[in-house]
């Protein structure tokens, strides 16, 4: 167990905008002149299919990240599977201990966006889940949603899950064409803050991300707590 600070970039599927949402952290939690801003770092510490999905590679160029920013050692398996199968399949077995030290002895003035692999329940061995790597590290959740049909249900699947670890849920990150009564069905049924909407962009570039980071939290200050 290590006491991070900062949030665990969740979702609600695979493919949902966790990481185009984690680039979009970077830019809007970077503000300040350099010299007194608290250091912000992106991590990915379980990636699968790391030849055709690296996260952190496509972080470091969606959010225009420094080599500071970026924090890349971890768990790196071949197959675009499922952690505990893409890990049984090369043969290793993931331990969350081997994950939680690599970060035990950083800096505590770092503040973390740390982005999980898949949903909340996906496996990373045989008796764990994402979710207990959460717990592990110790960070408030943020749940990147999609905006489309179906989308209540797993969201609320998603922070009953979470709540069900006591893990502290940061808000909701919807993704995609805005849909107003689904984020409200959200806020009402789930009890969570949905903390901005993410629209399509078309191309996706940094500076695109760049220009709607600011959709993040526009007027809340609690994840600009949980980041400063
Ligand atoms: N807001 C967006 N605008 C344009 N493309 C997006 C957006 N969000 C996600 N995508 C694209 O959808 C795919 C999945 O997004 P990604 O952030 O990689 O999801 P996850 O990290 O949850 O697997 C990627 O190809 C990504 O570029
Ligand atoms: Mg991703």
């Amino acid at each position: 167990m290590v006491s991070l600070r900062g949030l665990f970039v969740t979702g609600t599927d695979t493919g949902v905008g966790k990481t185009v949402a984690a680039a979009a952290l970077m830019h809007r939690y970077r503000s300040g002149p350099e010299t007194t801003r608290t250091p912000i770092r992106y991590w990915k510490p379980i990636q699968t299919g790391i030849a055709q999905d690296d996260d952190t590679a496509q972080v470091r160029w969606l959010g225009a990240c420094s080599d500071e920013e970026i924090f890349d050692r971890g768990v790196r398996l071949e197959r675009p599977l499922s952690p505990h199968l893409a890990a049984r399949l090369s043969g290793v077995t993931i331990h969350l201990s081997g994950i939680t030290e690599l970060v035990g002895a950083e800096p505590t003035a770092l503040r973390w966006i740390v982005e999980g692999a898949g949903g909340v329940l996906v496996p990373i061995n045989d008796s764990q889940l994402m979710v207990d790597l959460i717990v592990a590290l110790g960070l408030p959740a943020l749940v990147v949603s999609r905006t489309a049909l179906g989308t209540i249900n797993h969201t609320l699947l998603t922070l009953e899950a979470l709540r069900a670890r006591s893990v502290a849920v940061a808000g909701v990150l919807m993704n995609g064409e805005p849909n107003r009564e689904n984020r409200d069905a959200i806020e009402k049924y789930g009890g969570a803050q949905v903390v901005g909407e993410l629209p399509r962009l078309e191309p996706l570039t940094p500076e695109a991300v760049a220009r709607v980071a600011g959709c993040i939290a526009p007027s809340d200050d609690r994840l600009s707590e949980l980041l400063s």
